[in-house]
């Protein structure tokens, strides 16, 4: 049995299994630069962040219509549930499809035709968050929230994702303080491969209550000490840190350190397709090498639900965290 989680750092994108894409691009009539699955899986070798983003937005062109999302989510759904995942938190990338002539409500109605039926087909509970792109201007962010407002009984937050580093927090003031006038809840991918004022910005200047990644606060004292005190949960995807070199090896994740420092951290799987694992993989390689113990195992669990945006449905959020409690490892 896997331990009960919540999987809190998921780019719905990020997770088109090389079959999948193929089997889209057939239906869709698009030519992909790859002769199969095999040479397609020999690209997923990445120097940084920017080069899996090159092949990230790519491999999208073959995103065409509803039923193409609504087979991508319930092929993650299905994969999440049979690793322990009991909720889902999904970012979604409206501009990386939008860009190439879809329609937002292409990609909502879709995403939702899965997510919708979640609980009964799958027994995973699903939000979805909107991510505007960083390397985007901050114009193309408000329009983009402008074009999600006749979908907003199905999206719970906004987050910022793609290329980090020259694209700090700052830049997305104004469409922050909109999506929060609307009710919605606000993370931020921050400190990833940017500096740890970003992860400050964030906090200070677009008021997220979650810090995606977050992994260099490490290199600050003061910040890791603000973070321990406001519990901010941070949402650290080991795996994709060894695949995109933000780390050395799976044995160098701060990970362990960042625990015992009393930072409210979660195990994600991030793009899962393109880095390895899933959410349960990434458990059984933090556990493995990095050595955690069960209880250690057990707080991230117990993270997971306590970062959760489940303040909708607290009676659910309360049954899923006795199933933490009520796990057994072996
Ligand atoms: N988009 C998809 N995965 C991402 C990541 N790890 N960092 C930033 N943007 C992303
Ligand atoms: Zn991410």
């Amino acid at each position: 049995m896997f331990l009960p989680k919540a999987e809190l750092h998921l780019h719905i994108e990020g997770t088109l299994e090389p079959e999948l894409a193929f089997e889209l691009a057939a239906r869709n009539g698009v030519t992909l630069p790859y002769a199969d699955t095999d040479a397609l899986r020999e690209a997923y070798r990445f120097e940084d962040l920017q080069s899996f983003l090159n092949l990230y937005y790519e491999l999208m062109a073959v995103l065409r219509t509803e039923r193409d999302f609504e087979d991508l989510a319930n092929a993650y759904l299905a994969r999440a549930a049979a690793q322990g995942v009991r909720h889902a938190e999904i970012f979604f990338d409206p501009q990386a499809h939008t860009s190439r002539g879809l329609d937002i409500g292409t990609v909502v109605e879709g995403l939702w035709r899965a997510l919708g039926n979640s609980e009964a087909n799958h027994g995973v509970s699903t939000r979805l968050i909107l991510c505007f792109l960083r390397d985007e201007s901050a114009e193309s962010a408000l329009a983009t929230l402008d074009a999600a407002k006749p979908y907003l009984d199905r999206i719970t937050g906004v987050g910022l994702d793609s290329a980090e580093v020259g694209h700090p927090p700052v830049k997305f003031r104004a469409v922050y303080e909109a999506a929060a006038a609307l009710g919605l809840r606000r993370v931020a991918h921050a400190g990833e491969e940017g500096p740890p004022e970003y992860i400050t910005e964030a906090l200070d200047v677009l008021g997220v209550e979650r810090v995606d990644h977050g992994l260099r606060c490490v290199e600050d004292p003061a910040l890791v000490e603000r973070l321990v005190r406001d519990r901010v949960p941070l949402t650290l995807c080991p795996l994709s840190n060894v695949r995109l070199r933000t780390v050395d090896t799976l044995a160098d994740h701060p990970l362990p350190a960042m625990l015992d420092a009393g930072l409210m951290c979660t195990v994600n799987s991030d793009d899962p397709a393109y880095f390895g694992g899933y959410a349960g993989d990434n458990f059984d390689a933090v556990r493995a090498t990095l050595g955690l113990t069960d209880e250690r195992l057990r707080e991230l669990a117990r993270n997971s639900f306590l970062a959760s945006f489940l303040e909708d449905d607290e009676e659910l959020r309360a049954r899923y965290l006795a199933e933490v409690e009520a796990h057994t490892f072996r």
